[in-house]
């Protein structure tokens, strides 16, 4: 099975950190072009000088908040203007927003519904137009599996993304008759910077194997772990290389088995 991506222009929101710094990694050893946005430049400068040192391929960045329309028009046109077009797209930015559901303010689910939602909508918009016109595109949104399968207490963001589920569902209807493939990924626990950022908050004095250990066994994670950010990306670039070609409009669990529905 080949699944390269040789020459394909990639643009991977999130891809400063996390599940998006391992799927742009994998994909530039895979061959792709990669552009990665997110906010901190500091950071996604960081990222983009290890990864094309690691993998010796085109790697950008663009410093951009997914949640602002302009930002995101004006980071995808100098993608466009650097790469000349976009034929895999990963809706990847993301924080975990969760509470009970009376102490979610307006503001909160506004928030949740623009970072997670509008922010793919408004990409898939930017990006879809190039890809029917050249015949191959892809396009992954990076979900949870308690959009499948709510628990108390997921919202916001179970509901959010319930609704990417959705849109993923449309948009790969819209896209089959120009070879557009949609898929979903969702996301179980996975090791990422923003598990760092929770032990340092509720455990500093634990250190993180050892944290990510408990957690494990709290949640009760089947395979007794978390995945890595390596196992996601190999998911992710399976869909979006050639070897993938006939699956589209699927919402795969990467969850090392966790989620009740399938
Ligand atoms: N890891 C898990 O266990 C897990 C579980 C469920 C769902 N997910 C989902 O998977 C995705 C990746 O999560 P992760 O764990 O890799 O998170 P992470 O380690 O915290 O990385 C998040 C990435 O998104 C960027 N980002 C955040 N807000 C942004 C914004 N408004 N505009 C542009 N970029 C933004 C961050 O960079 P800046 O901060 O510099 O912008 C960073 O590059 C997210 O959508 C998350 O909700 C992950």
């Amino acid at each position: 099975m080949d699944c390269r991506l040789d020459g394909r222009v990639a643009l991977i929101t999130g891809g400063s950190a996390g599940l998006g710094r391992a799927m742009g990694a994998t994909f530039a050893a895979a061959g792709a072009r990669v552009a990665l946005l997110a906010r901190r430049e500091e950071r996604l400068a960081a990222t983009v000088a290890e990864i094309a040192r690691e993998t010796e391929a085109e790697v950008r960045g663009y410093a951009a908040d997914v949640c602002d329309a302009g930002q995101v028009e004006a980071a995808f046109a100098g993608v466009l203007r650097d790469f000349g077009r976009v034929e895999v797209l990963v809706n990847n930015a993301g924080v975990a927003r969760t509470a009970a559901f009376l102490e979610i303010s307006d503001a909160d689910w506004q928030a949740d519904i623009d970072l997670k939602l509008f922010a793919a909508i408004r990409l898939c918009r930017l990006a879809l137009p190039g890809m029917q016109e050249r015949r191959w595109g892809r396009i992954i949104n990076v979900l949870n599996t308690p959009a499948k399968a709510p628990r108390a207490g997921s919202a916001p963001t179970s509901v959010t993304r319930a609704a990417g589920l959705a849109l993923t569902k449309v948009l790969s209807k819209e896209g089959a008759a120009h070879n557009v493939l949609v898929n979903g990924l969702c996301t179980g626990f996975i090791e990422s910077e923003q598990w760092v950022r929770r032990n340092a908050e509720v455990a500093p004095e634990q250190g993180h194997r050892e944290f990510l250990a408990a957690m494990a066994a709290e949640l009760r994670l089947p395979l007794g772990r978390l995945g890595t950010a390596q196992e996601f990306a190999n998911v992710a670039c399976f869909l979006a290389s050639d070897a993938g070609s006939y699956i589209s409009g699927a919402a795969i669990n990467v969850d090392g088995g966790l989620c009740a529905v399938v």
